[in-house]
């Protein structure tokens, strides 16, 4: 089992009085000869006829306990004769060494075991649902169903328990910088980060609503107002959108905000306590961070939150084609805005053909109409459907381009440059996984001048690509109503192993900037008053200059853990469609309830 960095296995971490004196991680051979209690689950038992071996275990590891029947006292042996997995028991014997041939050394307690001279039954269990083990096969479902003896593997209990250090050391580096942890409430007003929020109806108030926080946003803008300066929370934001492996209705950020200071001081500041907190569960995360601007990002990886420990870069290939006589080629590098973009995946130029043609499918998971593709066999041979329409200078251009050698795939997409980048950082991310292409370590950098907004083609309105009371560039704000699009922002998202980790920029702080922000994004002044008055009514009693950011806790400790999902390193997580399998939520109320609250259902 894995030890924790706080929890060092050769000492009692516990000052506190409980029914053991020892847990089953710490024993080794220098406590051989001590009388020891220890209690735990009942793991693996084995019964070899005179002698019975039960390996105990707890959240700090597992000791292997032999009782014999000359050994133990009155019916301790029969007790164990009897005992089941997963029964709770106490047991007090002697540390002694285990037989030359027996000792574990992939154990941690592997050189000793406990001889047993009393055993006292705590509880009994019914047989678990499935084996409480590490690297088990049950559906996920069945484990979130009993997710209590899903936590009882030592896997799960790490996890946990690295959440907790890290969480930890997030609050101590923000506590030891002067940030001051302030409670915000989870009743309150709606607070957009672009997600459907939770409504909670109002008993004493009939037909009005509180809705949860989708993060503390507005609130911490408050604080800066009210003069706190440093604030952090870790705080609960709940966020009514479609679930994926990284996302949650209800999940954590460690939030912070802070007042009389640039986008430097918070960038700066934010370095010096993640790398702090990293560094106490053992993680080195150099400073100062890469800082790649979101344009560059997304040219060259395809995506704002680029995984960087491998290449694979896109290539802007528009100019080769400019005269070609592959139409769809030609008649992008006539259009303005169009793009041809290449990506050359090496190691896939040898996949049969069946292989490559199913690529269009992935691709058009990412909006691509089709995906055109060249195949560099092993042999020399070009294998491609459009080739033929290539001439030799052009082929000759794009092989130098792409630094293409036997092997290689090379794959295009002719699109708007933002959804060519998007289709090709797609198939980036794909190949990498299929290609099995080696990702080692942790890689951390900031993505950095986000626009101020984007267009929402399905809302036919300006979208803020951050939130809506970020602080758009000075030299750009002239242009906020005659070209919204070119604004810039002072944004920063933290991308780790190519996750959005974090994000954050700094705050408008005129009452006056926020409405013509607020108006661009389609509010009348009126809905604008009445959904973010309070907010503008604080801007205008001297309001600081201000910024912050907010960690995804879930996220970080994910990839801390390595792990795909959220999911596990969440004692309680939701399934996709957004229950909870041990109690059912959400589920029905009673007719009353519902009245209490003046709700009829429709
Ligand atoms: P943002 O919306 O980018 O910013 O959220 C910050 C970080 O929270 C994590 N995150 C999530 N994690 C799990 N499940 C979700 N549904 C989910 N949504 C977001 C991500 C993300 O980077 N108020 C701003 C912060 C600021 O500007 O200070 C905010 O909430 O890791
Ligand atoms: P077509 O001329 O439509 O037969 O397309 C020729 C090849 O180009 C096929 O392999 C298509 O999948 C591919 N293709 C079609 N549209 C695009 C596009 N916008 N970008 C890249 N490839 C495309």
């Amino acid at each position: 089992m894995a030890q924790t960095a706080a929890q060092p296995a050769d000492q009692n971490p516990m000052h506190i009085h409980s029914l053991h004196t020892r847990t089953c991680g710490e024993l080794r051979r220098d406590n051989i000869g001590e009388t020891v209690t220890l209690t735990g689950w009942v793991w693996r038992r084995r019964d070899h006829g005179g002698l019975i071996f039960c390996d105990l275990r707890d959240r700090e590891g597992l000791t292997q306990c032999t009782f014999d029947p000359e050994h133990a006292a009155g019916d301790a042996f029969h007790t164990a004769e009897t005992m089941r997995s997963e029964w709770p028991i106490l047991v007090h014997g002697t540390v002694i060494a285990r037989d030359p041939e027996t000792v574990n050394a992939k154990l941690a307690t592997g050189e000793i075991e406990v001889l047993v001279d009393h055993i006292q039954v705590l509880n009994r269990s019914q047989t678990p649902p499935f084996q409480i083990e590490d690297g088990i096969e049950t559906a996920e479902d069945t484990r979130l169903r009993y997710r209590y003896l899903d936590i009882r593997r030592p896997e799960m209990m790490a996890n946990l328990r690295l959440r907790s250090d890290f969480t930890f050391a997030m609050r101590r580096a923000l506590h030891d910088r002067a940030f001051t942890e302030v409670e915000t409430p989870m009743l309150f007003k709606s607070t957009p980060e672009g997600a459907r929020d939770f409504i909670v109806p109002s008993r004493l108030q009939p037909g009005s609503f509180y809705a949860l926080p989708q993060s503390p946003q507005l609130l911490k803008q408050l604080l800066m107002v009210g003069g706190v300066e440093r604030y952090y929370q870790v705080a609960k934001c709940f966020r009514d959108e479609d679930l994926r492996a990284d996302r949650q209705p209800e999940f954590t950020q460690v939030d912070v905000e802070m007042s009389f200071v640039d986008q430097d001081d918070v960038m700066g500041a934010l370095e010096d306590v993640l790398s702090d907190a990293f560094a106490q569960v053992g993680v080195d995360m150099p400073t100062p961070l890469r800082r790649i601007s979101y344009w560059d990002a997304m040219d060259t990886y395809g995506t704002d939150k680029p995984d960087t420990r491998y290449g694979m870069h896109l290539h802007d290939v528009t100019q080769i084609f400019s005269g070609s006589k592959f139409k769809l080629f030609a008649n992008a590098a006539a259009t303005d805005g169009q793009y041809v973009k290449a990506l050359n995946a090496k190691g896939a130029g040898t996949w049969p053909r069946a292989k490559i043609d199913k690529l269009a499918d992935v691709a058009a998971q990412f909006g691509a109409k089709g995906l055109a593709w060249i195949a560099f066999r092993a042999d020399g041979s070009v294998n491609s459907p459009i080739v033929k329409f290539f001439s030799d200078d052009e082929m000759a251009a794009l092989k130098a381009e792409m630094q293409v050698e036997d092997g290689d795939l090379v794959m295009f997409a002719a699109a708007d440059r933002k959804l060519a980048d998007e289709i090709l950082g797609g198939m980036r991310c794909h190949m990498a996984d299929a290609l099995e292409v080696p990702r080692e370590g942790h890689d951390f950098l900031w993505v950095v001048n986000f626009p101020l907004f984007h267009w929402d083609d399905e809302r036919k309105a300006y979208a803020s690509e951050h939130q809506p009371f970020t602080q758009p560039v000075e030299e750009d704000i002239d242009r906020l109503e005659s070209d919204p699009l070119s604004v810039g922002s002072y944004t920063y998202d933290f991308v780790m192993d190519g996750f959005e980790a974090g994000g954050g920029g700094m705050r408008i702080h005129n009452a006056d900037l926020q409405m013509r922000v607020l108006k661009l994004l389609g509010f009348t002044e009126e809905r604008a008053e009445e959904q973010f008055g309070f907010l503008m009514e604080a801007l205008k009693f001297g309001a600081p200059p201000m910024g912050g950011f907010a960690l995804g806790l879930d996220r970080v400790c994910m990839l801390l853990a390595g792990k795909d999902s959220i999911r596990d390193v969440m004692a309680f997580p939701k399934t996709s469609s957004g229950s909870d399998l041990m109690s059912s939520a959400p589920s029905e109320v009673s007719l009353a309830q519902l009245k209490e609250v003046s709700l009829r259902l429709m």
